[in-house]
């Protein structure tokens, strides 16, 4: 990790105008950039420091923008649904949110615990509710404020015809100014960890998961290297460097304290309905929106603990087309 960081923060000078400074003045910089690569802790905030996010709309993901084909990939990813999941998962959101000392309206708030790790904070709208999922910015670190963070200079020079390239000028002053360097292993596995291993005791308390047991190779592997794996290059992905960053990370130990939830039994014959909730995005496809409010019944296959396997993937297949039909209706 130290070979990579090092190096890293070497081909970072090159974009330095110092190469004709005396070396003293080199191995000052180099040290501060060592110091800059490595010192950030914090959860993905939309703040950190004094650069603030932009939101994913400046990252040019629409068509025929900078950032085409890495939006096509987040749209599809994990991340792009985390609000939505938490709006879906409101009565364990509310509990947790509650246990851990918010007001239950307050969790889907840009500056509240929540956000840190949920959705992605536009910066100067953090009292207002977020509403997209864990984005660019939240991984590869705040672009703005325009003129501060590295929104302008990572622009700078042409795309390489090497798509390894990470010679260009605008590339390298990007990282003097916030922009992480993901491809450090070291930098990408505690990016990672830092929102998926959850070490906030008062959280933990709250019955929020931990985060243990996440496996990070398999995530890089099926999903973010879809985001980034160009043809010419494997995908390194080393176990050890997450095992590292997760140690560095302990989880507290805790005592849950909040009661588990009464069950929710709906009453015989009567089918619950549970309204959800589906963002409207302009940006997305018209068959993932369907631009309204629909109502589904919960699951309820109506089974016997031992019903026999295929009546359960039957049920469950029935289940599908049947959320697949009103998701039609709602358009
Ligand atoms: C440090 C980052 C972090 C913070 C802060 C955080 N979460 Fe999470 N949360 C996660 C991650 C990562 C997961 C997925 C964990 C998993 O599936 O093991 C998750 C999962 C959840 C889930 C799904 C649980 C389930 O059983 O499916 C809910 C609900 C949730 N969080 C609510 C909240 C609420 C409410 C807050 C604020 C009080 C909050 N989270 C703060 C990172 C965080
Ligand atoms: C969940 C974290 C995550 C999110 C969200 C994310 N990225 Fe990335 N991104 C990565 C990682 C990890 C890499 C890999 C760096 C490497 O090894 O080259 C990467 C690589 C890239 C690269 C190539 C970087 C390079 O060094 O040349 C670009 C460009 C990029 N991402 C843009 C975006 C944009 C635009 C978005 C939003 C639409 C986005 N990313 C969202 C994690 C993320
Ligand atoms: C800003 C916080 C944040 C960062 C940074 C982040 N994630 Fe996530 N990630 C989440 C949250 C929150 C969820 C969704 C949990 C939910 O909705 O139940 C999630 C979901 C996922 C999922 C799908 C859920 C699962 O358990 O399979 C994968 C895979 C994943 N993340 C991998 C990564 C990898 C790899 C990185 C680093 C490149 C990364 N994430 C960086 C917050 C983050």
């Amino acid at each position: 990790m130290t070979n990579q960081i090092s190096a890293s923060a070497r081909t970072g000078l090159g974009g330095l105008t110092v190469a004709r400074q005396p070396w003293i003045c080199r191995t000052a910089l180099l040290l501060l950039f060592l110091l800059m690569a490595v010192s950030f802790d914090s959860p993905a905030l939309a703040q950190r420091g004094k650069y603030k996010t932009l939101g994913y709309r400046s990252c040019g993901t629409e068509q025929g923008a900078c950032h085409q084909s890495d939006g096509v990939w987040w749209k599809g990813d994990p991340h792009f649904g985390t609000v939505q999941s938490l709006k879906r998962k409101k009565q364990r959101s509310v509990r947790i949110a509650t246990a851990y000392g918010l007001a239950p309206g307050s969790y889907l708030k840009g500056n509240s615990k929540c956000a840190e790790c949920h959705g992605e904070v536009v910066g100067g709208r953090e009292g207002k509710n977020i509403n997209t999922g864990v984005s660019c910015e939240n991984c590869h670190g705040p672009a703005g404020p325009k003129g501060v963070g590295y929104y302008e200079v990572h622009q700078e020079g042409s795309v390489p015809k090497d798509p390894l390239s990470t010679a260009r000028p605008g590339y390298q002053k990007a990282l003097q100014v916030g922009m992480l360097q993901l491809r450090d292993t070291g930098i990408r596995a505690k990016t990672c960890v830092q929102c998926h291993q959850i070490n906030d005791k008062k959280l933990l308390e709250a019955d929020h998961p931990t985060g243990e047991g996440f496996d990070y190779v398999r995530a890089i592997r099926n999903q973010i290297s879809k985001h980034w794996d160009y043809a010419v290059r494997p995908v390194d992905v080393d176990a050890g460097i997450f095992a590292s960053a997760v140690a560095a990370r302990p989880i507290p130990s805790f005592t849950v304290k909040v009661a588990a939830p009464a069950q929710v039994v709906a009453a015989a014959g009567v089918a619950r309905t549970d309204t959800v909730f589906i963002y409207v995005d302009p940006e997305v496809p018209p068959w993932l929106n369907p631009g309204t409010n629909i109502s589904i019944s919960p699951f309820a296959p109506g089974l016997s603990n031992d019903a026999p396997v295929d009546s359960i993937l039957i049920a469950v297949k029935n289940y599908i087309e049947y959320v697949h039909e009103q998701l039609r209706r709602g358009k």
